[in-house]
């Protein structure tokens, strides 16, 4: 029986690290999680972060200032967990992988690997109501809040509309 449950365990958590590690910190679930999916950190490497943290007066034509304390708070969340600080997941390394040094996108979208993974999408199939933006991870990746984008887990709305 033991063996038994060791040997799920040990699946479990080879499948979790398949994806990336799961929003842990209830800060980040409060502040970054009421306008959009809570973006893991795992899905960013510490300086497009750090990029990102550093104005969010001007974030993506929004103001999502906070006050000094909580951005120093959710930035070292963010470094601690981010895609170059937790390559014992698959998805948060490929992302590192892709990025040339030099380039510090502050989006998950414009990182090579998301560019490369998302390519076959149409464009009908992101721009309709129940999608509307690529960012909108959770409307196709139905695990998404787990850390888990596997193919088995994306339903993406209206699909059959789009069969030939
Ligand atoms: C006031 C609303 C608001 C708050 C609060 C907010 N955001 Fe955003 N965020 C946006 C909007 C709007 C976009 C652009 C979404 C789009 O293009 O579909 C965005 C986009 C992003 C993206 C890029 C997604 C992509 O790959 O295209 C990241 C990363 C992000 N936010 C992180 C954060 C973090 C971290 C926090 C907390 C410090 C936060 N956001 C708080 C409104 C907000
Ligand atoms: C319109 C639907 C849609 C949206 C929105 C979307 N994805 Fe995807 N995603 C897909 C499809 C389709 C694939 C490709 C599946 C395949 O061929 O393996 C994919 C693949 C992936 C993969 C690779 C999975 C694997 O196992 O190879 C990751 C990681 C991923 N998406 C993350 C995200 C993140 C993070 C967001 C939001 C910033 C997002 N996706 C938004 C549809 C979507």
């Amino acid at each position: 029986m033991k063996k038994i449950v060791s040997l799920i365990v040990l699946i479990v958590g080879i499948s979790y690290a398949s994806g990336v590690k799961p929003v842990d910190n209830q800060l980040y679930k409060d502040e970054c999680a009421s306008c959009h999916f809570g973006f893991q950190p795992g899905l960013l490497p510490a300086r497009s972060w750090v990029k990102l943290m550093g104005d969010l007066e001007n974030h993506f034509k929004d103001d999502a200032s906070l006050d000094k304390k909580d951005v120093e708070t959710l930035t070292q969340y963010l470094v601690k967990n981010s895609s170059d600080n937790s390559r014992n997941y698959k998805r948060s390394r490929k992302i590192t992988d892709s990025i040339p040094r030099s380039s510090t996108p502050v989006r998950v979208s414009q990182t090579p690997y998301f560019k490369k993974e998302h390519r076959e999408l149409r464009e009908t199939m992101i721009s309709q109501k129940e999608v509307k933006s690529i960012a909108n991870c959770t409307a196709c990746h139905t695990t998404a809040s787990k850390g888990v984008y596997k193919e088995r887990y994306i339903n993406i709305p209206n699909y059959g509309k789009w069969d030939d």
